[in-house]
């Protein structure tokens, strides 16, 4: 008899992690190809919001599933899990906070990739590691040991045609991105891991409090350009790709924040910095690696291991 492939939280850690690394080199290489086509531009206010908007269409779907299809069964999961009890109501109200952090991110990570080439903007997000551990060991408690996190070097840049105010504009997006990325990631693996409230209804929640925050941005920055010439102005299918990898990357991280941990994450998405700066290099003639480029990136790599290894506890060995 064959043996069947049971699906453990290993396996889930491992399957979230191996689908993260090629969403997240998808995500950036189409991002990036997205922002740099000629014709009219397309507002990636509208695309931050329509990604939020089909997260919680498709959290509804899987709770949905979960409840064989049946709305009343699924209404009273909702109601028992967020508003049965005041406690319930400001736990869910938590939630608002990751969920204004993270559409602000995901607005700015767009303008980065409008400044920046792919590997360039792969290689100094990573510095959220350092950010993530730095919140993991203040509002998780957990210890780290010391690891080595480098920033890409100048020479890794001078392969790349930029305007330098250009660079400048998109390494500050990043950097913001990352202190963001940190905070978030940590406080909602704190929301997450704290109760008993299902990953679904906590990226309902997540996805509800997003789409106002989406709305508000798309006002904030595009509310003249909107009016001009519409919502969807400048969509063509690769910008719904970016929709769709941007929407379903999120539920991804999810995945892996819930089987896994924040860095093990960063772990996964460092690994996507060779598959990315490769396809950049293949595809988008974006970007060509140079030595210094591969040195540094080499060293954030290590760096993430380091991260990520949890050292073997010593267990004495029975004979059987
Ligand atoms: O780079 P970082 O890992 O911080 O990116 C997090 C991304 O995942 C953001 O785009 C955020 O909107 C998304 N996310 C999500 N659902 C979660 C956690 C993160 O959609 N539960």
């Amino acid at each position: 008899m064959a043996a069947q492939t049971a699906v453990t939280p290993a396996n889930l850690k491992l399957f979230s992690l191996v689908i993260l690394i090629v969403q997240t080199t998808a995500l950036v290489l189409t991002l990036r190809y997205s922002r740099t086509q000629s014709g009219t531009k397309y507002l990636s206010s509208t695309a931050v919001v329509l990604a939020e908007i089909l997260k919680f269409f498709t959290c509804i779907f899987v709770l949905l599933r979960n409840h064989s299809y049946r709305w009343s069964s699924f209404q009273s999961e909702v109601h028992q899990e967020i508003f049965s009890s005041q406690q319930k109501v400001m736990d869910a109200l938590k939630v608002a906070v990751p969920a204004v952090l993270y559409v602000i991110q995901n607005n700015l990570l767009f303008f980065a990739l409008s400044k920046l080439d792919a590997a360039t903007y792969q290689v100094t997000y990573q510095l959220k590691i350092l950010t993530t551990a730095f919140f993991s060991v203040v509002l998780l408690s957990k210890s780290l040991n010391l690891a080595l996190v480098q920033m890409p070097s100048d020479d890794s840049k001078k392969t790349v045609e930029h305007d330098s105010s250009d660079s400048l504009l998109g390494l500050g997006a990043v950097l913001l991105a990352c202190f963001s990325s940190g905070f978030a990631g940590v406080y909602f693996e704190k929301i997450l891991k704290g109760s008993q409230v299902s990953l679904w209804i906590r990226n309902l929640e997540l996805a509800f409090f997003s789409i106002f925050g989406g709305f508000f941005m798309c006002w904030l920055y595009d509310w003249e350009a909107i009016q001009l010439d519409g919502f969807l102005q400048g969509y063509n299918r690769i910008i719904w790709v970016v929709v769709f990898l941007q929407a379903y990357g999120g539920l991804v991280i999810a995945l892996v924040v819930k089987y896994a941990d924040n860095i093990l994450k960063g772990f996964a998405v460092s690994l996507s910095i060779i598959l990315s700066s490769f396809m950049s290099w293949l595809l988008l003639n974006d970007f060509t690696p140079s030595v210094m480029f591969a040195v540094g990136a080499t060293i954030v790599i290590l760096s993430t291991f380091l991260y990520g290894y949890e050292p073997h506890q010593y267990r004495p060995i029975h004979s059987a």
